[in-house]
């Protein structure tokens, strides 16, 4: 959480952007979108979870990953002793594209340029752990692959501010849902998320 900035300020922030993309046209996902889906949760534990973007059952709700690989993310969180309400969970793009294809560029661009990086900007993350290979690209080199570097903690420069994020890409758990190794393998990624923030408090 930003030093010094109370939580009803931090909480009021927030509330400003998710208003602001609630009413968004700045690309063309709004034209299909039920609700927008800004991202929820709490800037106290300094834990974010990234998406790529909202799903059928996100639009229909307004809120991220509550579909089936939402469940798997609460049932991760849950095995590392987190609740989900105590860290923000959110995404690259805020409205769904249309029939689940991935975000364009232009779309990723102007939607972080506009809300993800001022959203983090006013969480100060201990932690960002991107879920799938989107997500990560939002702040890892396009060179290197998830298969590669998922699990593995990044220092990386916001473009905005100039401050550091750690970030630690992960797979996506909608990767996992019917791969049993899959699973697996982001499990061990999730296990070292209490890990890594104790090194990082000492
Ligand atoms: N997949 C995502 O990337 N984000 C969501 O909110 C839901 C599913």
């Amino acid at each position: 959480m930003k030093e010094g900035v109370s939580k009803h300020n931090i909480d009021a922030s927030l509330l400003d952007i998710a208003n602001e993309i609630r009413g968004c046209e700045k690309c063309p996902l709004f034209l299909g979108r039920l609700h927008a889906v800004p991202g929820e949760g709490s800037a106290e534990s300094g834990i974010v979870f990234i998406g790529e973007g909202p799903g059928k059952e996100e639009d229909k709700r307004g809120k991220p990953f509550v579909g089936a690989a939402g469940k798997l993310l609460d049932e991760m969180l849950a095995e590392i002793g987190l609740k989900r309400d105590s860290v923000f969970i959110t995404n690259i793009v805020k409205c769904r594209p249309p029939g689940n294809r991935d975000p364009e560029p232009d779309e990723v661009r102007v939607c972080t340029e506009s809300y993800l990086w001022r959203q983090l900007e006013i969480i100060n993350p201990k932690i960002l752990i991107t879920l799938g290979r989107h997500a990560m690209h939002r702040f890892i080199p396009a060179d290197k692959k998830i298969s590669v570097v998922h699990g593995k903690l990044f220092r990386l420069k916001s473009p905005t501010s100039g401050k550091t994020f750690n970030v630690l890409p992960q797979y996506h758990p909608a990767a996992a849902l019917y791969n049993g190794g899959m699973r697996g393998i982001l499990m061990e990624d999730f296990k070292k998320i209490p890990r890594i923030l104790k090194t990082l408090s000492s």
